[in-house]
């Protein structure tokens, strides 16, 4: 699919890794749906920069994906706003240490709410757009701990499994109009306040001896958008080879 004109819809578009894919995918062409939560400055500064920088359309939606209903609203209200759907990149994510021992319920539906559920109800709500564009493109930005969980983030890494599930089958259930894929990042942004002496860690234990950053990711959602053409229900790795150590 070329993106030149093609409307894409990220989550959790206004900062960090969301800001990086949702510039590539205005660098190729592409008229943007850029969601956040609670970034709005940021949101609106990037929708700036991709009007000015790239001369695409730009247009920002504020959501909280906890909202059960939020999901399916945001998709409706980018739908009509620019007529069509025709990508949509799952991005927003909660990240959060939880310790076993004291996660409570409300930990365990955060990340669950914004990091599965709602990915599956924004899918629901945009393919019908997808479908009358002549089909689309789904990228989940999943992690390789959604395949090799590690301690203290279990809710967070359970999510990311049930994102490489719904994965599989959102990509038989929508076949062959809309394919759909995902991404599994290894350590591309660590969050601000990040040891030192951890850091050095996650370096040490990936083949590749460094961290990645957020436009290897922007990288490879392009490529499954734009050049993907033949691949459906894929778990892309783009983690320096974390998961094969
Ligand atoms: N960073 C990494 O090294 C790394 C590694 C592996 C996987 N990943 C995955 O890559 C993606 C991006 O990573 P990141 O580090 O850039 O993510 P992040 O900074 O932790 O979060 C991305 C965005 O998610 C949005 N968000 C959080 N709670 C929300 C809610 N209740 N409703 C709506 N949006 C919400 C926030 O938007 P607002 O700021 O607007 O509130 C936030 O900016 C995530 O899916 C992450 O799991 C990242």
């Amino acid at each position: 699919m070329r993106l030149q004109g093609k409307v894409v819809l990220v989550t959790g578009a206004a900062r960090r890794v969301g800001r990086c894919i949702a510039s590539a995918l205005g660098e190729r062409g592409a008229r943007l749906a850029l969601h956040y939560n609670k970034s709005r400055r940021e949101a609106l500064s990037l929708a700036a920069d991709i009007k000015e920088g790239f001369g695409r359309d730009a247009e920002v939606f504020q959501a909280d994906l906890a909202d059960p209903r939020a999901a399916a609203r945001l998709a409706d209200a980018v739908g009509k706003r620019f007529g069509a759907i025709h990508a949509l990149v799952n991005n927003a994510s909660v990240y959060e240490v939880n310790r076993f021992g004291r996660t409570s319920q409300k930990d365990w539906d955060r990340h669950l709410d914004v990091n599965l559920r709602a990915p599956f109800f924004l899918c629901q709500a945009a393919a019908p757009w997808m479908r009358e564009a002549g089909g689309g493109r789904i990228v989940n930005i999943g992690d390789w701990a959604g395949q090799r969980p590690y301690t203290d983030r279990i809710p967070y890494c359970v999510s990311k499994a049930g994102l490489i599930a719904l994965t599989t089958a959102l990509a038989k259930e929508l076949a062959p109009d809309i394919q759909v894929n995902a991404i599994l990042p290894g350590a591309v942004l660590l969050p601000d306040d990040y040891p030192p002496r951890k850091k050095a860690a996650v370096v040490a234990a990936a083949p590749l001896k460094r961290l990645g950053t957020p436009r290897d990711v922007a990288e490879a959602v392009v490529f499954l958008v734009e050049n993907g053409d033949f691949i459906t229900g894929a778990a892309l790795p783009v983690d320096g080879g974390r998961l094969i150590a």
